[in-house]
């Protein structure tokens, strides 16, 4: 097949996209594919070619591989775009996924997580993998996922408020709110923006943080217990895996840096919380109309409530990324997860999901 794997992007997460995007790209290369890996925002700026066809079977560059300890700044990364657009689609991106028989999108976050490239690709015509353009938007934002989800049999979340940074007091929001509490972005990911606050001072640096990031805030109850991901692919769950950090939550560092959090899949948990666990994936999954596949991420505490945090669309394909080892531990490879993704991504196209 003819196949644009789509990453980078003008997301705080776009090295993470990058280096999930490397290894699709590599692995569906081995399986004999024709694969164009393309940067979302910049598209063929730096990669010496002069016609989009040609990033078929372009190299990967080396920058794309590793995934720094920290976020990159955008304003940096608007700066160094050449061409001066004011579109979000690089030169010759919308070319080459035209020529494609479907797009892999290995895009996290905003830009690529939201829904919005979903509703371009819709519009031109364009097969593209996993979730519609709603339901990507649906579980994108925070506080949406979780109004939807609330008062569900299978579905436990914790409580939360959710804020706007930049139009009101914070002290007003600090002086309300009970702590421990963790703070969350509306449409963060990969924790970028996320804190744990312990103090009033904690909160208020962390609401003046989230200021930053665009103002709408989760405050949601802190839950104490062992932490969990599970996946649906096509319908079912995969095993669950549990995540361990060495020192502190599972915050960007943590989620990136090889070596920095023990995951163990499948996870040595009763097989009740695994069961907890995938009924309510798959009632979060079904509520929101999501295609193809998904990760959620739990937290269990020790009386066995499986908390329900957040559900991704485009969950991670880096080295140390999660639904690939759950995927392993039933004998799902790699290159075969992708194919996978493909063939069901195309199924959920023809049927208009
Ligand atoms: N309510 C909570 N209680 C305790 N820890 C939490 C809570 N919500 C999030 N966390 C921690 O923060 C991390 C990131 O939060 P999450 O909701 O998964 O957002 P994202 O991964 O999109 O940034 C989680 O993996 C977990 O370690
Ligand atoms: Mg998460």
């Amino acid at each position: 097949m003819k196949i644009v794997v789509l990453s980078g992007g003008l997301s705080p997460e776009r090295n993470v996209s990058l280096s999930s995007g490397s290894m699709v790209c590599r692995a569906l290369r081995q399986r004999g594919h024709s694969v164009a890996l393309v940067d979302l925002y910049f598209g063929m700026e730096g990669r010496g070619v002069t016609e989009p066809a040609q990033l078929f079977d372009a190299p990967i560059p080396e920058s794309f591989c590793k995934v720094s300890a920290q976020a990159p700044d955008l304003d940096v990364v608007k700066a160094s775009r050449q061409d001066r657009s004011a579109s979000q689609f690089g030169p010759g991106v919308l070319d080459v996924c035209a020529m494609a028989d479907i797009v892999f999108l290995a895009l996290h976050g905003v830009c690529g997580e939201d829904g919005r490239v979903q509703a371009a690709l819709d519009l031109l015509g364009i097969p593209y993998t996993g979730s519609g353009y709603l339901s990507s938007a649906l579980a994108l934002d925070k506080d949406m996922t979780k109004r939807l989800v609330l008062g569900h049999p299978d579905v436990v979340t914790p409580k939360w408020e959710t804020v706007d940074c930049s139009a009101e007091d914070l002290h007003a929001i600090a002086d309300r709110t009970q702590l421990p509490v963790v703070v969350k972005p509306l449409d963060s990911g990969s924790s970028i923006g996320v804190y744990i606050a312990n103090t009033k001072e904690e909160l208020l640096n962390a609401l003046q943080e989230s200021r930053k990031l665009g103002g709408r805030t989760v405050l949601e109850q802190f839950v104490k217990g062992r932490e969990f991901s599970i996946a649906v692919l096509e319908g079912e769950a995969l095993p669950a895996i549990e995540i361990i950090p060495k020192a502190g939550f599972y915050d960007y560092a943590n989620k990136y840096q090889a070596g920095a959090t023990e995951e163990v899949c499948p996870a040595d948990i009763p097989d009740a919380w695994q069961e907890r666990m995938a009924a309510s994936a798959k009632a979060v999954f079904n509520t929101l109309g999501l295609a193809v596949y998904s990760r959620a991420d739990y937290i269990i505490t020790p009386d066995g409530t499986a908390y329900f945090l957040e559900i991704n669309t485009l969950p991670g394909m880096t080295p140390t990324s999660l639904v690939p080892q759950e995927a392993a531990a039933v004998g799902i490879g790699y290159g075969e997860l992708c194919e996978r993704i493909i063939h069901a991504s195309l199924d959920a196209r023809k049927k208009g999901l």
